[in-house]
């Protein structure tokens, strides 16, 4: 401990901290349960974040009428805004909550799980099916294997410029959430599926699956789904150009189609 660090100064009220922070949280003790709001009130400190006051919560859950509750569930991983675990509504907008800054936000302020998914509990829901629809369009460069390929075909500076952005997605569902194709009785793939196809289609290993990714995205829920509507690109938090990606793959599909036909 350090010497000069006392009891006192320890406990003193942060100088710079503001008023309580009020938050309001949809609960829900599990998928077939009602839900229902609970109100907390969390101490202020400069550069709170969501996922700092979600903890502090967990530690003392007790509501602002003083009723002693569960501590709230939520997934989270990274803290960073990398592994997209911690998605969930924060006063309407769907968001990751490590990188929301409380004194950024109007208060109160409210959290809510994603609607798209299946709720597990609280603010934590289960995004499988993103998963799996990456794993029904093949995303990803078929190179495992139990000898050495060697080293892979060189890529052009222009097209690792083209397809870096679109590896920066973090599966984290906001572009889903925000898609008025995408619901849960659906079998839509979404924005974000579409954008990883073209990813791994314009990897010069990658493509050998092409055909396969394409054939998937032209099954019910495919590309043809897609309104256009460019909910998507607006809350996507790594700006991920998704129009574009679906425009490319279409044109993909399209010419596919084509080959495909005048081939047989
Ligand atoms: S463009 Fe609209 S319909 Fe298509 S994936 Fe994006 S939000 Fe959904
Ligand atoms: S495309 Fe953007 S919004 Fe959609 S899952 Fe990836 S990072 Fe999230
Ligand atoms: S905890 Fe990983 S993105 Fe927020």
């Amino acid at each position: 401990m350090n010497p000069t660090v006392t009891d006192a100064t320890r406990t003193a009220p942060d100088p710079v901290a503001g008023k309580p922070v009020v938050i309001r949280i949809h609960r829900q003790d599990g998928p077939h349960t009602a839900s229902r709001v609970e109100e907390f009130s969390v101490p202020h400190r400069p550069n709170l974040n969501i996922i700092a006051c979600l903890q502090w919560i967990a530690a003392h859950p007790v509501t602002t009428e003083g009723k002693q509750t569960t501590p709230p569930v939520w997934d989270s991983g990274c803290l960073e805004e990398v592994c997209g675990a911690c998605t969930m509504l924060i006063n309407g907008k769907v968001r990751q909550s490590c990188s929301a800054l409380v004194d950024k936000l109007d208060q109160p302020i409210t959290l809510e799980p994603m609607t798209k998914f299946p709720i597990v509990r609280d603010l934590y829901v289960d995004r499988s099916r993103l998963f799996n629809d990456l794993k029904k369009v093949k995303a990803w460069v078929p190179i495992d294997g139990t000898y050495d390929l060697g080293s892979g075909p060189p890529i052009s500076q222009e097209l690792q410029e083209e397809r870096y952005p679109l590896s920066r997605c973090i599966s984290c569902g906001c572009c889903l959430e925000a898609c008025p194709q995408y619901t849960p009785s659906n079998h839509f793939v979404g924005a974000a599926v579409i954008s990883q196809a073209r990813l791994f289609n314009d990897h010069p290993t990658g493509k050998a699956l092409k055909n396969e990714r394409l054939e998937a995205l032209m099954q019910e829920g495919g590309i043809a789904d897609c309104g256009k509507s460019g909910n998507c690109v607006e809350v996507c938090p790594k700006q991920i150009p998704l129009l574009e990606s679906i425009a490319t793959v279409q044109r993909q599909a399209t010419l596919y189609t084509i080959t495909r036909f005048f081939s047989k």
